[in-house]
C-alpha cells in the first residue's frame, strides 16, 4: 500500500472504472477532465498531523526515550489486533501513545502505516511534547497528558471529493440522503462492537454503490463513540454538502463515503 494519500492501486483502479461508469451515464463530454481530477481529488501527498508544540523536549530527555519507548510498545502491540494504547515514565515526563489501523488493514499493512506514521510525525512535530498523524489508513496520537478514553473531537483534518459545481454532473437526488442513512447505520453497527469500526455498502436509487466507514478509536465508551460519529455525520452533510466523497478525520472518530471501494471487502 501507498500510504502517500491514496488507496492501494487496485482500488484505485476501481475507483477509477467506477467513477468513469457513473459519469458515463450522463455527461460522456466531461469524463476526460473531470477523470483527474475525481481520482486525485483533495488527497495530499502528506498526511495531516497536528503537532502540541505548547512545549518542546529536549534530545536525549528523560520524555525523548520514554516516546521511543511508547513508540516501540505501540508498534509491536498492535500486531495483536490493529489497535494498542500505551503510557511510560513517571510524571513530569511521562508519555502516553495510541495507535489504531482499519480494521481491513492486513498485520503487514498496518505495521506498514504504524512505522510510517511514526517517522512521519516525527519529521513534521520535531521535538513536540505531543501530536497526532492520520496517514489514512491508521492513527497516531501521543502526548505529555492522559488522553486516553476522552472524547475529542477537534478536527483533525478533512478530504472531500469535488462533484458539485460541475455543471450538468449527475448525482440522483437521493444520493446525499443515501450516504448519510449508510453513515448513520454504519455508526449503530460500529458503537458496540470492540473494534468500535464498521465497513459497508449502500446503494442509490441509481443503483450506485455507495462505501461507507465509521469508526471510533478504541478507548472510547459506546455512549461517545456514538456521540462522536453523530456529530461527525452531521457536520459533513451540513458543511460539506454535494460531495461525491468525504472523510471526516477528528481526533476520536472517522467517517468517510466514497462512490469507489475504499477498503477491502474480503479482510472483513
Ligand atoms: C498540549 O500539551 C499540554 C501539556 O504539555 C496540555 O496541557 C495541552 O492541553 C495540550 N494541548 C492539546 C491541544 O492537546
Ligand atoms: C498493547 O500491547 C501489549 C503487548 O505488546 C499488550 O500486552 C496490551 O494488552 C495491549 N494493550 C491494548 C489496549 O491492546
Ligand atoms: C485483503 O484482505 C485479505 C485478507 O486479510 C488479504 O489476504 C489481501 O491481501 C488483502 N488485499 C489487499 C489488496 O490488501
Amino acid at each position: 500500500m501507498d500510504f502517500h494519500g491514496r488507496d492501494s492501486a487496485w482500488s484505485l483502479l476501481i475507483g477509477q472504472t467506477i467513477a468513469l461508469l457513473y459519469l458515463i451515464v450522463v455527461v460522456p463530454a466531461l469524463i476526460i477532465t473531470l477523470h483527474g481530477q475525481i481520482c486525485n481529488a483533495a488527497l495530499p501527498e502528506t498526511p495531516t498531523t497536528k503537532c502540541n508544540s505548547s512545549s518542546n523536549y529536549k534530545e536525549g530527555s528523560k520524555f525523548e526515550s520514554n516516546l521511543n519507548r511508547v513508540f516501540d510498545s505501540l508498534l509491536q502491540g498492535t500486531k495483536q489486533s490493529g489497535f494498542n494504547i500505551s503510557e511510560y515514565g513517571e510524571s513530569p515526563d511521562k508519555v502516553y501513545g495510541r495507535l489504531q489501523c482499519r480494521e481491513d488493514l492486513t498485520v503487514d499493512q498496518c505495521y506498514t502505516c504504524s512505522q510510517y506514521a511514526m517517522t512521519t510525525i516525527q519529521q513534521y512535530c520535531g521535538n513536540a511534547v505531543g501530536g497526532s498523524i492520520w496517514p489514512f489508513h491508521c492513527f497516531l496520537r501521543y502526548e505529555s497528558y492522559d488522553f486516553i478514553g476522552q472524547l475529542d473531537t477537534d478536527l483533525g483534518s478533512i478530504y472531500a471529493e469535488d462533484f458539485r459545481g460541475d455543471t450538468g454532473i449527475f448525482i440522483p437526488t437521493d444520493f446525499h440522503s443515501s450516504a448519510q442513512n449508510l453513515l448513520k447505520k454504519l455508526s449503530g453497527e460500529a458503537a458496540p462492537k470492540t473494534t468500535r469500526s464498521a465497513l459497508g455498502t449502500a446503494l442509490d436509487s441509481f443503483s450506485q454503490t455507495i462505501y461507507g466507514l465509521a469508526q471510533c478509536t478504541r478507548d472510547l465508551s459506546t455512549d461517545d463513540c456514538t456521540q462522536c460519529l453523530s456529530y461527525s455525520i452531521n457536520k459533513i452533510f451540513k458543511s460539506y454538502p454535494g460531495y461525491a466523497g468525504v472523510q471526516y478525520w477528528s481526533q476520536s472518530c472517522i467517517v468517510r463515503y466514497e462512490i469507489y471501494p475504499f477498503f477491502n471487502s474480503t479482510a472483513l
